[in-house]
């Protein structure tokens, strides 16, 4: 009987195949002790589809780790497109920069080095994101979907990681930070008007997880207005 792991090599295998870019990339933060935690082959390339479907020509990235879902939202938006992508982590940002310098699509990119609470404030005034892929501490997710929207326009597609964790988002007395924070996003998406929303269980080489999908609606609506 096959597992969702050999799913997950076929549908890879098939759909993406070998791209060595990506792999010198994924090769580079192994090398460097970053955590495997970027998002599944599978998933990037629904991700990169979604911006390419939604014409999107400026992306907002919250949690770059070493660029690898970088490089997928750079190649969708184009060469006239750009990619602003926040790390926390300065080293992380170093090894990004170097990937997407390989990748060759630093031209497209702007990493912001910086906490997202801090950083996001600073990208306000500008012109509005297209869509928007939080995928960084999830404790921080409702301060991210809130700057989400901010940042956006009717239409904006906001893509939220990891709102399953194994299942556990089911249990609302869990102590796990990581999970509170998975819950309290799918909460705010189901509660907050500025947003609607869905969300997709996922099961690929990282395991049992899911990604919450969203439009932005209306940027500025506010509760009983
Ligand atoms: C973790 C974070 C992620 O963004 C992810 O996709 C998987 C796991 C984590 O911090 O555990
Ligand atoms: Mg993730």
């Amino acid at each position: 009987m096959p597992t969702h792991d050999d799913v997950d090599a076929f549908l890879t295998t098939t759909l993406i195949g070998g791209d060595p870019t990506l792999d010198a990339a994924l090769r580079a933060q192994h090398d460097a002790g970053l955590p495997a935690i970027e998002v599944a082959p599978v998933n990037a390339k629904f991700l990169h589809l979604l911006t390419r479907i939604a014409r999107a020509r400026r992306v907002l990235e919250v949690g770059t780790l070493g660029g690898y879902s970088t490089i997928w939202f750079a190649r969708a938006v184009g060469a006239e497109g750009l990619v602003v992508t926040i790390e926390a982590e300065p080293a992380n940002a170093d090894l990004a920069r170097a990937n997407l310098e390989r990748a060759g699509v630093s031209d497209r990119v702007q990493i912001r080095v910086g906490r997202g609470a801090d950083v996001l404030p600073t990208l306000a005034g500008g012109e509005p994101f297209d869509l928007v892929f939080i995928d960084a501490d999830k404790e921080s997710n409702t301060v991210y979907l809130d700057w989400a929207a901010r940042l956006g326009r009717p239409g904006t597609v906001v893509v939220l990681d990891n709102v399953v964790r194994a299942g556990e988002v089911a249990d609302a007395e869990t102590p796990d930070t990581k999970v509170q924070g998975a819950r309290r996003g799918v909460e705010m998406l189901g509660a907050d008007p500025r947003f609607d929303a869905t969300a997709l269980q996922t099961l690929d080489r990282k395991g049992w997880d899911g990604m919450a999908l969203a439009i932005v609606v209306d940027p500025v609506a506010s509760a009983g207005a």
